[in-house]
């Protein structure tokens, strides 16, 4: 006995709750957002009925989602001050470090709606939130590519005015292409939310100690920016770009089975689903309608990486260790041929995640029983032993 502390296997911290938002179900390969399935919402629904029903638990009438819209498009812009702060980064920031930066900084813009215990509040920085990410998201990729930055236009749907303030130039005029528009639309909605992953588990962590929502958030960005979580879409098609044809890919299958190769094959396998990830095969639809739509035939990246899903989906590796292939592993090609630079395509996912933890940061807020998470743990260190001066050890 090493007078260790006991371990409560029954001990909850915010990281293990309850929730009503997002079901998974891991071995079918089920994903709910308030008991609606991924495929409908994504077929039939826009990105801002998916954040109204993860905020409010019920799909919005027809004036509530055009409320909701117009309050939403009406949160759009940022404090001019906030555009300084971009020109204080190096001219080669990951994007996402100034999507950490710029996020956290809200909290120094709007702290007079920061009452968390004020439903009112609560709300309008809900609002804020959604509203001004793609802004700092669009203002990160300008910065990045040294453009002008644009600003959002009132009369544009969410999604069209986050690609007309990412691609429009003041030397011509921009027109969004609605195909495109919507397929990044519906790219938002598989990305909304996730149950408890890594990023979500972050924000009711730091929410827990009553810390404002826009740090909550840029505590959630921070953890999504990890390669294992939605960093790996940047590095699955880094991966693919890796390969790069399709005899190579037996060499890298080879090394994701190698244990002593720390190579994983990024955009494959889960911590919960042990089946095909349900937004995984929507994703795939959508890469080949935005590549029909932009006239991108035989895609060598989309060759390789349906090739590298035959090779490991008849893989004795793969399918004994259940691991298929999850919603990182298309959705960088389909980006990349919009024109995004990899180095966005984890902002994009923070952009669309955005909703889904300031969802889940309102319901642990609204919690009554809701307490400061405090994770314990199984000590392992030495046991208790007296101090020995300096010149005796
Ligand atoms: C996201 O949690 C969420 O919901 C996250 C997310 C969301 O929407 O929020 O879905 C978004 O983060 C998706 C995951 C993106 N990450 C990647 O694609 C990175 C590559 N994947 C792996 O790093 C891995 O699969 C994880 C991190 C996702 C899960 O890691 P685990 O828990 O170790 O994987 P597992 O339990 O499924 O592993 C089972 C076995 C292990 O081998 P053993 O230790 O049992 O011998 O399979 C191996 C793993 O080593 N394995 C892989 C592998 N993934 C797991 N081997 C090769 N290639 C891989 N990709």
């Amino acid at each position: 006995d090493t007078g260790m502390f006991t371990f409560d296997p029954g001990f909850t911290s915010t990281a293990s709750c309850e929730s009503q938002i997002t079901y998974i179900d891991g071995d079918e390969g089920i994903l709910l957002y308030r008991g609606y399935p991924i495929e409908q919402l994504a077929e039939h629904g826009d990105f801002l009925e998916t954040c109204y029903l993860l905020l409010e638990g019920k799909l919005p009438t027809a004036q509530e989602k055009s409320d909701f819209d117009y309050r939403v498009t009406r949160h759009t812009m940022v404090h001019e001050q906030l555009l300084r702060f971009f020109h204080g980064f190096r001219r080669d920031a990951h994007p996402m470090s100034i999507m950490v930066a710029s996020v956290g900084a809200l909290s120094a813009f709007y702290h007079d709606s920061t009452d968390i215990n004020d439903p009112k509040q609560r709300m309008i920085a809900s609002m804020r939130m959604i509203a001004k990410v793609p802004t700092l998201a669009a203002l990160a990729y300008k910065y990045h590519v040294g453009q002008p930055f644009v600003y959002p236009q009132n009369d544009l749907d969410y999604t069209s005015n986050f690609l007309q303030m990412c691609f429009a130039v003041p030397c011509e005029e921009y027109k969004v292409n609605p195909v495109l528009s919507r397929a990044l639309d519906r790219i938002f909605i598989l990305h909304a939310d996730h149950e408890q992953n890594a990023s979500t588990s972050t924000v009711r962590l730091a929410g827990s100690s009553g810390a404002n929502p826009f740090a909550c958030i840029a505590a959630g960005i921070a953890c999504l920016w990890g390669p294992a979580h939605g960093g790996a879409n940047e590095a699955a098609l880094k991966m693919l770009e890796e390969i790069g044809t399709v005899d190579r890919i037996p060499e890298f299958i080879a090394r994701a089975k190698d244990k002593n190769d720390p190579f994983r094959l990024m955009g494959f396998g889960h911590r919960v689903y042990k089946n095909y990830d349900p937004r995984a095969k929507i994703m795939q639809k959508t890469t080949h309608e935005v590549l029909n739509e932009l006239g991108i035939k035989d895609d060598p990246l989309l060759e390789v990486a349906m090739e590298l899903e035959r090779i490991a989906l008849s893989d004795e590796y793969f399918i004994e260790k259940k691991l298929y292939p999850n919603i990182d592993f298309y959705s960088g090609i389909t980006l990349k041929a919009m024109g995004f630079p990899t180095a966005m395509f984890t902002v994009l996912f923070a952009l669309a995640r955005t909703t889904g933890w300031i969802a889940q940061w309102k319901e642990m807020i609204e919690d009554p029983a809701q307490k400061i998470g405090r994770p314990r743990q199984l000590y392992t260190g030495a046991p208790r032993r007296d101090y020995v001066n300096i010149n005796q050890r």
